[in-house]
């Protein structure tokens, strides 16, 4: 898999992507990943990028030209895909970044200023993607998080495929809490359950844990989700539990 990121601070992304789990799917060549300089896709002397909005307004607007051209070049074929990075696209989720890392070629426009030419959203692109409802200064560090995200979906880049479907989101519902070494700290014990050996048992308090967390700080995860027998009775329990406090 392949991204090529299109941007007007090539330097941003120096450093990102070399550490970590990223650095070692470069490395083993499971994923790809080059950045472009939008000013290298100007044909005036000023490799200019942007330009006043019409119709009067403050700031500055990306020029489609440069965009067009840049994604022209790198494209490899029809089936390349194309976002532009932008508050006003689709939230970025897990299943978002499972359907992009089926994809061979992910091309991604990092926004600027004000915003970008209407044409490259209407005419280039094959969508928008946002990663919250928030605004950064540029696309650039929403680029990263797609990049990162999507990228764990590609196999093999995550050691165990075991490590991404345990995950959080995988399955709708947030991690269980995870203990290591010491086994006391500062008076703080780790749950004793954990030491008993019985798998069965651990796994249904992982289970429990993980719905009592989802409850408490995401209950807009499991409100419309149908659960199984035991994540309902798991619920009740849990529920149970909460009136005696
Ligand atoms: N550019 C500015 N804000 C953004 C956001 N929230 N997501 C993606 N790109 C952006």
């Amino acid at each position: 898999m392949r991204f090529d990121i299109i941007t007007i601070f090539p330097e941003m992304f120096a450093g990102v992507f070399s550490g970590g789990i990223i650095k070692k799917a470069l490395e083993r060549e499971m994923v790809r990943i080059a950045v472009h300089d939008l000013r290298d896709f100007t044909e005036d002397r000023h490799r200019q990028v942007d330009d006043r909005p019409f119709g009067g307004l403050e700031g500055m607007v990306l020029k489609p030209e440069p965009i067009f051209r840049a994604v022209e070049a790198v494209r490899e074929d029809e089936t390349s895909r194309v976002y532009l990075l932008s508050p006003q696209g689709r939230r970025l989720d897990s299943a978002l970044a499972k359907e992009l890392a089926s994809e061979r070629q992910v091309i991604l426009i990092c926004g600027r200023y004000e915003g970008v030419d209407e044409r490259v959203v209407e005419h280039l692109v094959d969508g928008e993607i946002s990663i919250g409802d928030y605004v950064l200064t540029g696309g650039e560090p929403a680029a990263v998080v797609v990049v990162d995200a999507v990228s764990r979906f590609v196999p093999g880049v995550v050691g165990k495929e075991g490590s991404v479907r345990n995950d959080s989101f995988a399955e709708g519902i947030l991690d269980f809490p995870q203990y290591t070494r010491p086994r006391e700290f500062r008076g703080l014990e780790v749950p004793q359950v954990l030491f008993s050996g019985d798998h069965k048992k651990i796994e249904r308090w992982r289970r429990k844990k993980a719905l009592e967390k989802t409850v408490r700080q995401r209950p807009d995860l499991v409100e419309h989700k149908t659960l199984a027998l035991e994540d309902r009775r798991l619920l009740e329990e849990i529920q149970n539990e909460r009136k005696d406090e």
